[in-house]
Order: C-alpha cells, then structure tokens, then sequence
C-alpha cells in the first residue's frame, strides 16, 4: 500500500472518487459534483497549504484518497477518505500511517500530526489507535451533523514526533491537576523542628556531639569482636581521630535532617552504652529506618529493646513518620529478638540482599516493619 500524490490531471478521478462514495461521518455525506469542483479550484486539493494523496493498494487500486492540510503550521491536519467497497480492510490504519510518515519527514520538522473525529465514528477511531494516535481529548457536542440538526461529542486525537520515531505510544497523564515538578521539601525537611533529646525509663537519647569522640571510640574498642561480626564499618579498629571525624559528619548530617544519628548515656551515671539512629530516611513518606549498635559491656539488661521503643514512638510522634523499619541480617539472632519484641511485623526476608560484614558471603536481609 502507498500513498501517491494527487494532481489536477486526475480532476475527474478525484470528482469521482468523492461523488460515488458515501461520507456518513462527514458534514456532507454525498457531495456534489459542483461542490468537489469549486474545492478544487480554490485550492482545496492542492496547495502551499493542502496536499491530496491516493491511496493506492498493492495492485495500484485507487482504494481511497487522503487530504493533509494546514500544512504551513506545525501541526497538520488530515482528511482521510477509504472507497465504499475497501472498508474494513484494514487501508485506514496502514494509510493513516503513511500520512504520519509523510509529515514528519517534510524538512520543517512538524511537531505533530492531530486528528478529530465523531465519537460514533468507531472505524475512525480503531484507525487512529492502530496507527500509534493517542486519544487527546473528548469535546462534548462539539461536532455538528448538519443532516440531522443535532450535535455529537468529538474525539481529537493525536502522535507526537517523539512517539512517532520511537515507536512508542505515550499515554495523556489525565491526572494533572498537580503540578509535575518533583515536590522539592515537602515536608519542609530542613525547617523541620523536633527535640535532638529525649529519654526512656534509664535512658537519655540525644543527637551527637564532636565531645563524644573519646567515649564512643573507647566503646568501640571494647566492643569490637561483637561489632565486627555485624558492621562492615568495624573490621579495623578506626583510630580515635577517625571516629571523630566519622561524628562530626554525623553532626552536620543531623543539623541538615539527612541522617539522624543518636548516642545513648544511662540517665543514672551518664556513661555512654551505644548508638542508635534514624538511617535511611524518605522525607517524603516520611518513612526511616533504626540501626543500633550496644557497648559489649551493657548487653543483656535489656537497653536496646527500651532504646528502640523510644525511637519507634519518637518517630511516630515527632517525626511524623508513616513507616519504621528495622534491617537485619536473618542470622542476628540479638537483632531480630529486638524487632520481634517491640512487635515489629516480619514483612519480608530478601534473598541475597547483602553482603556479611567482612564482605566474605553474600546474606539474605529480614525487613521489619511497623506503621502508621
Ligand atoms: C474510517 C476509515 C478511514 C477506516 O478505514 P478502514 O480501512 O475501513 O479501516 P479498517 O478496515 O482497518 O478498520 C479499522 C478498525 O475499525 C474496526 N471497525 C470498523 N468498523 C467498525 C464499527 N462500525 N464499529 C467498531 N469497529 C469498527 C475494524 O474492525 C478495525 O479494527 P481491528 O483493527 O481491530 O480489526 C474508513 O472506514 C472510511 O473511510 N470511513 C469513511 C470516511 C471517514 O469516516 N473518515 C474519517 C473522517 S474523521
């Protein structure tokens, strides 16, 4: 099938074409002869602004003829008409093709090409979307049928050059009453004001300071065969100047809401017994998870437990969160024990998901869960 250029020698054809055919669709469905003459000779056929194509089948039959005009605007227009006898052969979706063919190779670069049609007219429409058209709009009585005196609801659609190229078919986003830039703070992230201290029964939770550097990394020391077993951070002892670097960044991390690192002191001594925090955070859910690590010497009264239950409430309440998650590896027995006793939900176990802490084995991840 193709389309071939039509010109005035093929006057009579065209006059034809037109006057045997009927147009139940179109404001007037059995055109007459005058009528075809007149659109002729004022240009209708053939112009800077209108080219009219056969469409021609494989045996060189005239099966139907196609218009595309507006042709000095960007976006062109067409009229495409299939003889009585061709319809239902499938020539209107390969001809409205070619139209998209023809127009997006002419050198101007069209952006588009657009189509209407009446909302009854489904042969019409199936065209369209065989031809890669998307559906653009539904005017309500918007076409009117002179014949009748009545108004239909008209349907617009349309390919863009993009899709046309691509091969690809991109849907109307419908849903566009929100603006489509991406919500830059939308829970005003940095603005966001909460307390950088809070207790439990024995505990005092509060945000890191620089001053800590000493204590946290007498800790680490004192902890480190538990702590290497699990933290990919601890497998060399850091150098105390190393952690204090590491908490200065935990600082400005906590200032700019980016990570919110907390330390633990017993109320009753102040000494410090470990580290918790709010890691992973999604502002916009708002949504976070809580990582702990405990010095080796105060395991077993249960701190960790109370410490992570005062976090899951902070969230919640102070934070505004809508989902806490606590990640361990499915073989942290001590972990897991925490998130099950706070009654976290065991929603999934990913497989493979990690790597041991020595980077050795690959290990698969439980993630728990509560929500709000
Ligand atoms: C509209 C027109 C161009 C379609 O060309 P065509 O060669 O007849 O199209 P096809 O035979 O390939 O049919 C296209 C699809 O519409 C379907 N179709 C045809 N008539 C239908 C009807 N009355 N109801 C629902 N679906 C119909 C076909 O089954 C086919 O679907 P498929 O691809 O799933 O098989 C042609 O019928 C025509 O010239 N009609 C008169 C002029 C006109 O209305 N032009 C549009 C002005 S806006």
């Amino acid at each position: 099938m193709r389309l071939r250029e039509w010109t005035m020698e093929e006057q009579e054809q065209l006059i034809h074409f037109m006057t045997t055919n009927t147009w139940p669709f179109h404001g007037n469905s059995n055109p007459a002869r005058e009528i075809i003459e007149k659109t002729i000779e004022e240009g209708g056929y053939e112009s800077d602004e209108v080219k009219t194509f056969w469409v021609e089948n494989d045996e060189q039959v005239k099966v139907g003829i196609v218009k595309v005009f507006d042709l000095q605007d960007e976006i062109p227009l067409f009229d495409l008409r299939i003889a009585d006898s061709y319809r239902g052969h499938g020539y209107g979706p390969s001809a409205l093709k070619k139209v998209a063919e023809y127009v997006f190779s002419l050198p101007e670069k069209k952006i588009r090409v657009e189509g209407h049609t009446r909302q009854d007219n489904f042969a019409m429409r199936k065209t369209f979307e065989r031809a890669g058209f998307v559906k653009e709009g539904h005017l309500r009585k918007a076409w009117f049928s002179p014949k009748e005196s009545s108004y239909y609801d008209a349907i617009t659609y349309g390919i863009t050059r993009e899709d046309f190229f691509e091969g690809t078919t991109t849907p109307v986003m419908w849903d566009d009453s929100q603006s489509n830039e991406p919500v830059k703070n939308k829970n005003h992230v940095s603005l966001l004001d909460f307390p950088d201290s809070f207790e439990s029964k024995r505990l005092l939770i509060r945000a890191p300071k620089v001053e800590d550097a000493t204590m946290v990394w007498e800790s680490i020391v004192a902890s480190h065969k538990a702590l290497k077993t699990w933290m990919p951070w601890a497998q060399q002892l850091p150098k105390v100047e190393e952690t204090t670097e590491n908490i200065r960044q935990a600082v400005a991390d906590f200032i700019t809401r980016k990570d919110l690192r907390l330390h633990i002191f017993l109320k009753e001594t102040g000494e410090y017994i470990g580290s918790t925090g709010f890691h992973r955070i999604n502002w916009d859910v708002p949504k976070l998870e809580i990582g702990y690590w405990l010095d080796s010497r105060y395991e077993g009264k249960g701190y960790m437990t109370e410490a992570a239950d005062r976090l899951t409430e902070f969230a919640f309440d102070e934070l505004s969160a809508r989902r806490v998650e606590i990640r361990c590896d499915t073989d942290n027995v001590r972990s897991r024990a925490i998130a099950e006793r706070l009654n976290f939900t065991l929603e999934g176990i990913l497989k493979q998901e990690s790597m041991s802490a020595d980077g050795q084995f690959v290990r698969d991840t439980c993630i728990y869960a509560k929500i709000k």
